[in-house]
């Protein structure tokens, strides 16, 4: 998959230095076409001699020394770039390219590429468990640069931990097959509900829960990268959807939620229903601002539409995946759901487990598909999840269709 391509390889500067000379080997072995551009402080570690020997070609380390005068090197090498690949990456230049600076030949090369960009972190346990080191990946994962995260082990600043440059075969394994899945979705329309619902009981109050729209957010935008087009009925949350390419349409409560899904509905082949409904509303909604009265006060409430049951009866050739969540017996009570309500898979929330549940940044969730396969994904964030649950559904779309 990587033969013939062009690709930039980045070099920050840490001990894992080493390590990319073996990537800058393999690529170059598989046919691919690779530059390398170092920061000065990579140099420090392994000499550009080396990475020109394993590339066979020029290495690239100052802005200024402009080997061509036809061309401006940085920017030359970001437009004949495919790939990018940033590895070791360490906590300065992701905080740079988190916040746009250009100091050096490699972070300007870095924000004037539109090459699928790969960042391979390394740097201490300590600094990647930072809260500024977690917040610019948070960012850049959101801009769609992809990471392929570090392994766990002996660190040579002395400690045990994640920190360490993934294998480069590791990062070739996962660069290529990015590469080949591409966008399974391409084509698709994919239709996901999210967050909660507000049920009102007068102008000032309203019944809702803490569902935050996470999960779903993550969902659609992973989606949208994977090539879907894709549409997000989001009930009230302030979570912001970080991919421009999703549509988001607001609903309040689940009423409108219902008549929201059902109107997308028949256009979608793929639809998630990750959204916390409410289950009952006030059956009465005052008008004006209910005044307080001697006494308890007792609120009358229906039950609100089934809006997954409804889909799964009118479900024709739709993929649809219903949310659950459950304590205990979540298997069992899971697959109850996706027999009652006619679900292609359901994702069961294990919202006993620490770590799970509504308004976090992390999950563990368990996914299970008609055919009663069941996929335990532990306490991961969101977005992995996410990207996971997209493999689950490709692959059970691919094999209903067989
Ligand atoms: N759901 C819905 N409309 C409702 C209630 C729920 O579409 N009025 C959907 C949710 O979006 C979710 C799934 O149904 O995908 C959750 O199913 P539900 O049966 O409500 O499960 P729990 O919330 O886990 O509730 P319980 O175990 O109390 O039945």
């Amino acid at each position: 998959m990587v033969r013939g391509k062009n690709i930039l390889l980045g070099v920050s500067g840490g001990i894992a230095v080493y390590k990319a000379c073996a990537l800058a080997s393999k690529l170059t072995q598989k046919g691919a076409n690779v530059k390398v551009m170092m920061t000065e402080n990579a140099t420090k570690f392994v000499s550009a001699l080396t990475f020109q020997a394993l590339s066979r070609n020029p290495v690239y380390v100052d802005t200024f020394d402009e080997k061509d005068p036809e061309k401006i090197a940085h920017i030359d090498i970001a437009d004949w770039a495919d790939i990018a690949i940033i590895a070791p990456a360490t906590a300065n230049i992701i905080g740079k390219l988190a916040n746009g600076i250009a100091d050096d030949m490699l972070s300007t090369a870095l924000l004037a590429t539109r090459a699928d960009s790969y960042i391979a972190p390394a740097m201490n346990v300590h600094m990647y468990a930072h809260p500024a080191v977690i917040e610019n990946m948070k960012q850049l994962e959101a801009w769609g640069y992809h990471f392929i995260e570090p392994g766990a082990g002996y660190l040579a600043c002395g400690y045990v931990g994640k920190g360490r440059l993934e294998e480069p075969e590791t990062i070739i394994e996962v660069i290529e097959q990015h590469q080949q899945i591409g966008q399974p979705l391409q084509g698709k329309k994919v239709l996901i509900s999210a967050g909660p619902t507000r049920e009102i009981i007068d102008p000032v109050r309203f019944f809702s829960n803490r569902s935050s729209g996470k999960m779903g957010f993550r969902l659609a935008e992973t989606a949208a990268e994977l090539g879907a087009e894709v549409t997000v009925i989001a009930g009230p949350t302030d979570v912001k959807v970080n991919n421009s390419n999703v549509n988001r349409i607001d609903v309040i409560s689940a009423e409108e939620m219902y008549k929201a899904m059902h109107e997308a509905f028949p256009a979608a082949d793929i639809v998630i229903k990750a959204a916390a409904v409410a289950d009952y509303r006030p059956k009465q909604v005052h008008k004006g601002k209910m005044k307080k009265q001697a006494g308890d006060l007792t609120l009358e409430m229906e039950r609100t539409k089934d809006i997954l049951l409804s889909l799964g009866e009118q479900k024709e050739n739709q993929f649809l995946v219903g949310f659950a969540a459950e304590t205990d017996n979540v298997i069992e009570y899971g697959r109850k759901k996706l027999e009652k309500k006619n679900l292609d898979a359901i994702v069961i929330n294990n919202v006993a487990a620490e770590g799970a549940g509504f308004a976090g940044d992390t999950n563990i969730v368990t996914y299970l598909n008609r055919s009663d396969q069941s996929e335990e994904i532990p306490l991961a964030t969101k977005n992995e999840i996410a990207k996971k649950l997209w493999q689950f559904i490709i692959r059970d779309m691919k094999d209903e269709r067989n």
